[in-house]
């Protein structure tokens, strides 16, 4: 699916979040000292590149859901540029030597290759704990503002997605069996996706079993995003993609694809998307909005 068909109000939606959260993350990083004018530069072509912003509009999204159309999305926008500002730094280290060692990023020189490997380190250092002033620069109630904090450091840190990337270094020329890989995507990537959800809904107001359903709905469409991203390593162009086909093959790392092949990897994806949808249904509101984005995370071409 590209972006040229998505529905109406889901393209629109996602227009206009994605605005709202780059103006938040443009006035928060305008600011450099003196002398760290290179570093606040790398920041913004990481965070401001041109992603997708689907876990800023999972924040939205899941707080409307609760609150209703007419809720003023400018109450989530520093939440939504924080979970922004963890995905930009995770994709930065990510990207480096290191790690994958990639040189392709959203169609553009990744941020080491673009400005040099401290400068990305730092850049990323610097993208985790801007996410952490963002969600203290709001006035919020302090008891919600210090559940966002907690949900957004455990999904972020050694027990969520730094916990993930870990695994999945340690993987590399290895053959998992499913049981380890899905953890493993469960962690890198699913768990800031299940954060962003979790987020709104508690911007939203959302009660226990609200809170619940969204949680499964976004375990789901988690886990779904890393094995879209394993099928489209190897069936999209590089060209499409922005980063590199290919490159897990490459470096011979464990995926969806690796053990189960592209049509097995569909099956997972189907089967992930009907997961989500299953969740939904249980959901009082209108889902629409959280239907049309389960459906993009598994359709889309990039
Ligand atoms: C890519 O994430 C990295 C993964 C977690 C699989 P996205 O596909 O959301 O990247 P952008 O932000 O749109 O570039
Ligand atoms: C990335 O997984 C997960 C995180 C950045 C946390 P990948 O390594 O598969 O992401 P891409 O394919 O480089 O975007
Ligand atoms: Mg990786
Ligand atoms: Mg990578
Ligand atoms: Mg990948």
């Amino acid at each position: 699916m590209s972006s040229a068909n998505l529905p109406e109000e889901l393209k629109a939606f996602l227009q206009a979040s994605s605005t709202r959260v780059e103006s938040r993350i443009q006035q928060a990083l305008n600011t450099p000292i003196d002398g760290s004018e290179k570093l606040f530069e790398a920041m913004r072509y990481a965070a401001l590149g041109p992603g997708k912003r689907l876990r800023p509009a999972l924040v939205y999204a899941c707080a409307q859901v609760f609150r209703g159309v007419d809720f003023d999305l400018a109450y989530c926008d520093s939440t939504a540029a924080a979970l922004e500002c963890i995905h930009a730094y995770s994709l930065v280290h990510d990207d480096l030597p290191a790690m994958d060692d990639d040189d392709l990023r959203r169609g553009r020189p990744t941020c080491h290759i673009a400005y040099d490997e401290a400068t990305a380190i730092l850049a990323g250092d610097a993208l985790q704990t801007q996410a952490f002033e963002l969600l203290l620069a709001e006035p919020l109630a302090p008891q919600l503002q210090l559940h966002l904090m907690r949900e957004l450091a455990t999904a972020a840190g050694a027990r969520g997605m730094v916990a993930g990337q870990a695994i999945d270094l340690n993987s590399v020329d290895q053959t998992l069996t499913l049981d380890q890989l899905e953890p493993m995507h469960r962690l890198k990537t699913g768990a800031l996706i299940c954060a962003s959800a979790r987020m709104g809904a508690l911007l939203g107001g959302a009660g226990e079993r609200g809170l619940e359903i969204i949680t499964r709905y976004a375990q789901a469409i988690g886990l779904a995003f890393q094995v879209q991203d394993d099928i489209l390593d190897i069936t999209a162009e590089t060209a499409v993609l922005g980063k590199t086909q290919g490159a897990d093959a490459l470096r011979n790392k464990p995926t969806y694809v690796s053990l189960l092949g592209v049509d097995g990897a569909r099956d997972k994806l189907a089967k992930l998307h009907a997961q989500a949808a299953q969740a939904l249904q249980s959901l009082d509101g209108d889902t629409l909005l959280l239907q049309q984005l389960a459906d993009y995370i598994v359709q889309r071409g990039h």
